[in-house]
């Protein structure tokens, strides 16, 4: 019968005393990690006779113990013999599993040829602490590990970009049938291969008992994997998802697509993809398994260039937020949600005001859009489209300008809006920078210019409250936060995704209490 393997999550332990190294291991396991690795190279002080037991007596969890060398980038200094002694002891002493490095194997063969106790397995380990060298010498180098003796392999390079994370997936496809395997990339680029293992079929990945606790760059900590990632979930079958963008780390689009797709049962995952280059992106991850992608800066307009078909109004707009990879012919759709997000959240906004009468509310009222990007764009359209007239203000007019004429809006310079009031009611959709960090005391529009809004939207949402929505609020005015906009267009993706109605609670549930630790 066959079961399929899991993908175990190892607490790599970097405490520097025995003592802690105790405590973490309990932590470790309370915070839900099947194995725990032992790195005795970042012990101040170790002596193996006496701390050995210490460590493996009582552990809750099975342990690999790791003592890693200088020479592959770990913290031991020290003489090769009484390194190889110590891992020996322990693997004598009941360690479940011992690392030993690809260069150190030859030795430590000869010190276990009568004396490898059947319930220890070798991990046979090797790094690249600057590249991920070529599917075919990732390829001789596996051969080359499991004919040292291995009896587990472990490959370890380092991202330089994701497409190299292809490369030792493709080494976990080959390993299937052979031998269990690690394959890892370290670096910010390398996220997804520790994310992707249990997808892969990978033996095991590696988890952090906190931020600032990691024993190798890139490495997540276990209880996002657990608890954001739900990697414990993951299987082959499971679909994968992502946010594509540069930078992408600070995105909350993960906790709420994988906490919905938890909630209504859908087999998917949702990562951060660190993606240099749109194109090169997806004619790599373009199988059936990456079923859909968030779009973010800065490659909302390159990705649109890379779709089979486009929405016309994302088409309009020259950007997209969401791919879809359709089903029966594999070919990527592309979509603009940031525009119907923004729009609905301003329609609502609107429709508590005035009773409604069938139709936009947004039907021949003015509608002024601050900042000629990416948002403006999709806010001036979304606009048009609803009936709306659209002036566009932006700190460069010839930009205005030409977004206003594609549209058939109006332009105006930033300096005339404080004085622009041809009628009262109307809307303000601010997308400038003005204001951000640190000009915090920039506003793209006087206080007083204010009364003559009836609703102001902004496109940010941290803050939530922004001085122009807390100004137009004390003008009386509807104010819309960014963060309705930003959840609505999650919640459309969610459909395009999955098909299925999005589980609206829970995910502004997990947009509150994510954007609290912010
Ligand atoms: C992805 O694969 C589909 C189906 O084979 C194809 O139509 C599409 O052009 C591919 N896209 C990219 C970016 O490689
Ligand atoms: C704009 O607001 C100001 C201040 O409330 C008001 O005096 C003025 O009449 C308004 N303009 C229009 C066109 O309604
Ligand atoms: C809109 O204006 C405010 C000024 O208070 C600014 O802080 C905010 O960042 C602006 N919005 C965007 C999308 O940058
Ligand atoms: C802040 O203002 C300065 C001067 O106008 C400008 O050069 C800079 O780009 C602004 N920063 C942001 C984040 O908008």
């Amino acid at each position: 019968m066959a079961t399929e393997k899991r993908c175990y999550l190892c607490a790599a332990l970097v405490a520097p005393s025995v003592q802690e190294m105790r405590e973490q291991m309990k932590v470790a396991y309370a915070q839900g990690a099947d194995i725990v690795e032992l790195r005795l190279d970042h012990l101040s002080q170790f002596e193996p006779a006496a701390d050995l037991p210490l460590l493996l007596n009582g552990r809750p969890l099975p342990v690999i113990v790791t003592y890693r060398p200088f020479w592959e980038g770990g913290k031991y200094k020290g003489d090769e013999a009484s390194r190889l002694d110590a891992l020996h002891s322990a693997m004598l002493l009941g360690a479940d599993f011992i690392d030993i490095e690809l260069k150190a194997m030859p030795v430590f063969s000869a010190k276990m040829q009568d004396n490898k106790p059947n319930y220890c397995k070798v991990i046979v380990s090797n790094h690249n602490f600057e590249t991920t060298p070529s599917a075919d010498i990732l390829v001789s180098l596996f051969k080359e590990i499991i004919s040292s003796g291995a009896d587990i392999v472990k490959i370890v390079t380092t991202a330089e970009s994701i497409t190299d994370v292809w490369k030792l997936f493709q080494i976990l496809a080959i390993s299937q049938l052979q031998v269990p395997t690690i394959a890892l990339a370290m670096g910010e680029h390398g996220l997804i291969s520790r994310l992707l293992c249990p997808k892969y079929g990978g033996f095991l990945t590696f988890g952090s008992l906190a931020s600032g606790k990691e024993s190798a760059s890139g490495q997540p900590t276990l209880s996002d994997m657990r608890n954001a990632y739900g990697l414990q979930h993951v299987n082959k079958q499971t679909k994968v998802y992502g946010i594509i963008g540069k930078p992408v780390g600070h995105s909350k689009s993960p906790f709420i697509h994988n906490a919905a797709f938890r909630k209504v049962g859908h087999d998917g995952i949702y990562v951060p993809f660190l993606v240099d280059n749109v194109k090169d992106f997806l004619n790599v991850y373009n199988t059936s398994d990456f079923a859909g992608f968030s779009v973010t800066i800065p490659h909302k307009e390159t990705a649109l260039e890379c779709c089979d078909e486009v929405d016309p109004l994302a088409k309009a707009i020259g950007a997209i937020n969401t791919i879809v990879k359709r089903r029966n012919d594999g070919k990527l759709i592309g979509y603009n949600t940031d525009c119907e997000g923004a729009i609905s959240a301003i329609e609502d906004g609107l429709r508590g005001m005035i009773s409604s009468t069938g139709g936009s509310p947004l039907m021949g009222r003015y509608f002024v859009v601050t900042g000629a990007g990416g948002a403006g764009k999709a806010l001036a359209y979304g606009a048009k489209d609803r009936g709306a007239k659209v002036f566009i203000a932006n700190r460069n007019y010839d930009r205005a300008k030409s977004l206003a004429d594609s549209l058939g809006g109006e332009a105006l310079s930033l300096d005339q809006l404080n004085a622009f009031c041809p009628v009262n009611g109307m809307i303000l959709a601010n997308t400038t920078s003005l204001g951000m960090h640190p000009n915090i005391s920039e506003t793209p529009i006087a206080k007083d210019a204010l009364r003559n809004y009836s609703l102001v939207f902004d496109a940010v949402y941290t803050p939530r409250y922004t001085r122009l929505l807390r100004e137009a609020e004390e003008c009386g005015a509807i104010v819309v936060s960014g963060l309705e906009m930003f959840i609505r267009q999650a919640m459309m993706q969610f459909s395009l995704f999955t098909g299925l109605n999005a589980p609206e609670q829970v995910m502004r549930e997990k947009m509150a209490s994510t954007s609290s630790y912010l």
